[in-house]
């Protein structure tokens, strides 16, 4: 079919065709929206799930609903080698200027810009990637401890005020969360404590891989009562079919219903791998219906493409020993494995291989489902690592 009018669009953050099987969390980030903004308590929340799965796509439409609530809304991606402050202090002050420009002069408006200069000041000197500048006066002895867990808080509160006074409310959208170190986290935690128990209008909004549940415990054991983390997963069935089914026939073209089947069984109702082989079924066929053989033909054609893309990047970053850390779980079988398993599986202790296992955790490959179990954090990833390498020696 015609490449040019193809509707589907597999690619980090892209936008799909349709957004199928995630009203529940629209709804929801709505609800907290307006009852945040009309002064009534209602918990934040983080979406976990694995990579793939739609996290970044329901961040941007959540978005877009805080904006349309009226909103002053920021959005931004977490790093592994970026501080906190240097990811959100140019969006903050951007926040600030949008509040500045509003109607008359106000003073907690002005307040605040001297917070965030103090907290400039005090910061400065602990990380040396924030590249703002302000030039207002400081408030001298506010937010300047340099101590993120106590300067984060104060800073937040002071836009919040600001913000309530602007009658007006700010969300705080973070993507890749995982990547925040305990004390960020941390920092972050107490903002929001403080925030919702004086009820001010801020939302945060946050996404990551299943690591940022144990990272949110680790860092305040009270997060789980300040947060609601609702699980992103591949889709049901039927708002799979949907997601293949609506775009194409919005363009007058069918799918047989052998051919949705072997996508649901080939992709597992991944959104990422949907995308993927629509995408590829729509330009191997030549008529419509896209029947059962073409799909055949797809399947060769997205896994080429993922292996040299989706997965590709991934595993450029590894180290060899990452690489054989990861081979061993891949030959394990699907699904999670014991720690001890793999550590036995190379043939040494699990203690020698403990470093490499956290390291893997931190750069977002693995995550522990539960106390001593490991799987991927991108699904399909385990049948790649037996593509790529076929026969694997072991750590010695
Ligand atoms: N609900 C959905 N229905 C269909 N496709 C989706 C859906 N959500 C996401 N996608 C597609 O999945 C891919 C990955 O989305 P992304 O938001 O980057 O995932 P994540 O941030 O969880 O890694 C994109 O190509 C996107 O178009
Ligand atoms: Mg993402």
């Amino acid at each position: 079919m015609n490449p040019i009018t193809n509707p589907f669009s597999p690619g980090a953050g892209t936008p799909p065709p349709e957004l199928t099987g995630r009203q529940t969390i629209l709804n929801k980030a709505n609800i907290m929206f307006q009852r945040l903004k009309a002064g009534r308590s209602e918990k934040s929340f983080l979406l976990v799930g694995l990579r793939g799965v739609g996290k970044t796509v329901l961040l941007n439409e959540i978005h877009r609903i805080a904006i349309a609530s009226g909103y002053k809304s920021i959005l931004v991606e977490a790093h592994e080698k970026k501080s906190l402050p240097a990811l959100l202090l140019p969006s903050l002050r951007e926040l600030l200027f949008q509040l500045d420009r509003m109607e008359n002069l106000s003073e907690k408006v002005k307040r605040s810009f001297r917070v965030l200069k103090s907290f400039l000041n005090g910061i400065k000197l602990k990380v040396h990637d924030v590249e703002i500048s302000l030039d207002n006066d400081p408030e001298i002895g506010t937010a300047d401890s340099g101590d993120l867990e106590s300067d984060l808080p104060t800073l937040l509160e002071s836009i919040a005020e600001a913000a309530s006074d602007r009658k007006t409310a700010v969300a705080i959208i973070i993507d890749e969360l995982q990547y925040l170190s305990e004390n960020e986290m941390s920092a972050l935690i107490m903002a929001i404590h403080r925030i919702a128990q004086k009820k001010l209008p801020l939302a945060l909004v946050g996404a990551g891989l299943p690591q940022l549940v144990g990272l949110t415990g680790r860092s305040k054991s009270y997060a789980e009562r300040l947060f609601d983390f609702p699980k992103i997963g591949p889709l049901e069935e039927s708002d799979a079919i949907e997601a293949l089914k609506g775009p194409a026939n919005a363009q007058g073209v069918e799918i047989t219903e052998s051919a949705l089947n072997e996508i649901m069984r080939q992709t597992q109702g991944y959104p990422y791998f949907l995308q993927e082989w629509g995408y590829q079924a729509w330009n191997l066929a030549e008529v419509s219906p896209i029947d059962l053989p073409t799909i055949l033909l797809a399947t060769k054609e997205s896994l080429h493409r993922l292996d040299e893309s989706f997965f590709r990047v991934r595993f450029d970053r590894l180290t060899p020993r990452e690489k054989e850390y990861l081979h061993a779980l891949a030959i394990l079988g699907d699904g999670a494995q014991r720690s001890g398993s793999i550590a036995e599986k190379l043939n040494v202790k699990p203690q020698a291989v403990a470093p490499i296992r956290n390291n893997l955790i931190k750069k977002g490959m693995i995550y522990s489902p539960s106390y001593g179990d490991t799987d991927f954090t991108v699904p399909l990833f385990g049948d790649f690592m037996k593509r790529i390498m076929p026969v694997g020696p072991t750590l010695g």
